[in-house]
């Protein structure tokens, strides 16, 4: 009578292997423990024994019950949890708890931003901040930027409201207001707020019309730099983004201003780097801002005399260093917010 016991256990394992949903596990249940079930009735056995083998056989009994009521309650729970798995479609479900010492992280570009803030501060630059959506004057005119300039092209800048309404805008409002195309309008609203002399710098988002791809992406970050003061010279500024980038890449970096054209700096450059320690990048030179010493135009504009006051300005692309920076190959890895690539920065310094 207990091997039969032993057989039933057996069989019963058999058949929750066998059991794929809630319903087959019922059946499978009352197959063994229902009231015709294999073990209930097997149970029944009892009443046939003599009274010298019935303690033993009731404990066996209470043996297999125990083992085979373990078993489908386990199986049970498999089926319940395949079952939210599925209902969940496989997607990330929010409202769920966090998994148990998950730590959040800065993203790189918010770790970059603030790298360059604290490298800035320690010569004695302030954060200055102004609106995403900007008038054209201050985007364009006030940089001495003209009316022609292909910056001002709807095809290079996100007008707002669009450009196809900006006929019915311009008669309302005598200004088309645009998604600022760079940092640089920064400079003319501090230069309106706060006697020189004076040393900011202005990180924020910046929006083109640009198709994405790699290395370019309709919204991405700057950080403008602005310095003003009597008597600055283009050492001033050489001197400025030499200690920055040596911050930055370290002591070994070599730079050099290459002539370039900005309209509301005179002269302009473009800075080029070499640093040993970027890898595969370290016997190339690789432009990384712009620069220059502000046009005389930009500051009569905001009511100051070139003859007192001058000074420099640069702009930098918070996307272009931590590429450089972090070897990163493609700008669309910061907008993705794929934890696989966000987890590598996390602890960054
Ligand atoms: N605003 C320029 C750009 O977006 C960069 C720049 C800033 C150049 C300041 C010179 C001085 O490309």
């Amino acid at each position: 009578m207990e091997n039969d016991l032993q057989a039933i256990v057996v069989q019963a394992e058999a058949i929750i292997a066998q059991v794929a949903s809630q319903s087959d596990w019922e059946q499978a249940k009352a197959s063994v423990l229902g009231p015709n079930g294999s073990l209930t009735q097997a149970a029944k056995g009892i009443g046939k024994l003599s009274k010298e083998e019935r303690p033993s056989f009731g404990q066996a009994l209470n043996q297999a019950k125990k083992k085979v009521e373990s078993l489908f309650k386990t199986s049970l729970e498999a089926i319940e949890n395949h079952a939210d798995l599925e209902s969940l479609g496989k997607k990330i479900d929010p409202t769920l708890p966090p998994s148990p010492g998950y730590l959040g992280g800065t993203h790189p570009l918010t770790h970059v931003r603030r790298k360059i803030v604290s490298i800035f501060r320690k010569i004695g630059f302030t954060v200055a901040e102004a609106t995403e959506v900007e008038t054209e004057w201050f985007c364009f005119d006030a940089l001495n930027t003209p009316e022609d300039h292909p910056a001002r092209d709807a095809q290079d800048t996100l007008f707002f409201p669009p450009h196809s309404e900006w006929a019915n805008v311009k008669r309302k409002t005598q200004e088309a207001h645009v998604l600022r195309t760079h940092t640089s309008s920064v400079q003319i609203r501090t230069l309106l707020k706060e006697p020189p002399p004076l040393r900011i710098i202005a990180p924020g988002r910046c929006f083109r019309r640009d198709t994405v791809d790699a290395t370019h992406s309709a919204n991405f970050h700057q950080t403008e730099g602005l310095y003003v003061d009597k008597m600055v010279t283009i050492r001033d500024l050489k001197g400025v983004l030499d200690f920055f980038l040596k911050e930055l890449f370290g002591n070994q970096l070599e730079t050099r201003l290459r002539p370039s054209f900005f309209p509301f700096t005179e002269p302009s450059f473009e800075v080029d780097l070499r640093a040993p320690s970027l890898g595969k990048l370290s016997n190339k030179w690789i432009e990384i801002m712009g620069c220059g010493m502000v046009d005389p135009e930009v500051l009569k504009l905001v009511n100051l005399d070139p003859k007192e006051w001058n000074g420099f300005a640069f702009g930098l692309g918070i996307e272009r260093i931590a590429m450089i920076l972090h070897g990163i190959d493609d700008i669309r890895h910061f907008y993705q917010n794929d934890q696989r690539f966000l987890n590598q920065f996390s602890n960054a310094t």
